[in-house]
């Protein structure tokens, strides 16, 4: 098994080379397949970031990719006027997690709780103690139900049905998860 050791693995910004083989990460771990105008956008928004985990010894293969967005003050939306906990429509900033996934010989290290403070960190600076921080979650996948509970986060919406309408298989229902971060 590769080595998962902290100090193997190193997090840094996609840069544009890295989107090719970040693209194919994302398909490779997640059933939703993202256009290249999401990784653009996540090159250029300022509001908008993207990390990878990459080996020392393979410093341009992605091994892991967090995406994320900072709101700063918009109430959260939710699909057909569904109910979220009443934390989430405090018009706060937030950072929504878009995207975060890391190859399975590399899950069960911490790598994924890495991933998570790094981006807090990088979209709202060191001071971000207590930041609101949210994720869509199919219903069926229990493992990322399961870390974000490690990580201080719970479910705080019904059933989101058909989110994942453009999932050419696996479920399409989800869950809102929210925490502020015991990270
Ligand atoms: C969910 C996912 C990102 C977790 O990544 P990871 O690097 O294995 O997670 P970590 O090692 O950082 O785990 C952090 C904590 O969550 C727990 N955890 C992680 N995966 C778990 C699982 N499958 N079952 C139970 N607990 C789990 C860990 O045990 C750890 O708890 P601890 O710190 O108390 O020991 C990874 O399983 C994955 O990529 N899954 C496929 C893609 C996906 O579902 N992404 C989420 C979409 S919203």
């Amino acid at each position: 098994m590769p080595s998962a050791a902290h100090s193997d693995i190193l997090i840094r910004p996609l840069t544009s080379s890295d989107v090719p083989d970040t693209r194919s990460l994302h398909s490779l771990v997640l059933p939703v397949q993202y256009p290249p105008a999401f990784f653009t956008q996540l090159l250029c928004l300022s509001s908008r970031a993207c990390l990878i985990a990459v080996r020392r010894s393979q410093p341009n293969i992605p091994i892991a990719f967090i995406s994320a967005a900072l709101h700063k003050s918009s109430l959260l939306p939710l699909p057909g006027g569904l109910s979220a906990s009443k934390a989430l429509n405090s018009p706060r900033p937030r950072i929504e997690i878009l995207t975060l996934g890391v190859l399975p010989a590399f899950q069960q290290h911490g790598l994924a709780r890495r991933l998570i403070r790094a981006i807090v960190d990088k979209l709202c600076g060191p001071l971000t103690a207590g930041i609101l921080v949210h994720a869509n979650v199919a219903t069926t996948n229990t493992p990322a139900l399961k870390f974000y509970e490690r990580i201080g986060m719970r479910i705080s919406s019904e059933i989101i049905p058909n989110l994942y309408r453009t999932c050419p298989y696996g479920e399409r229902d989800a869950y809102l998860v929210s925490g502020r971060l015991d990270i």
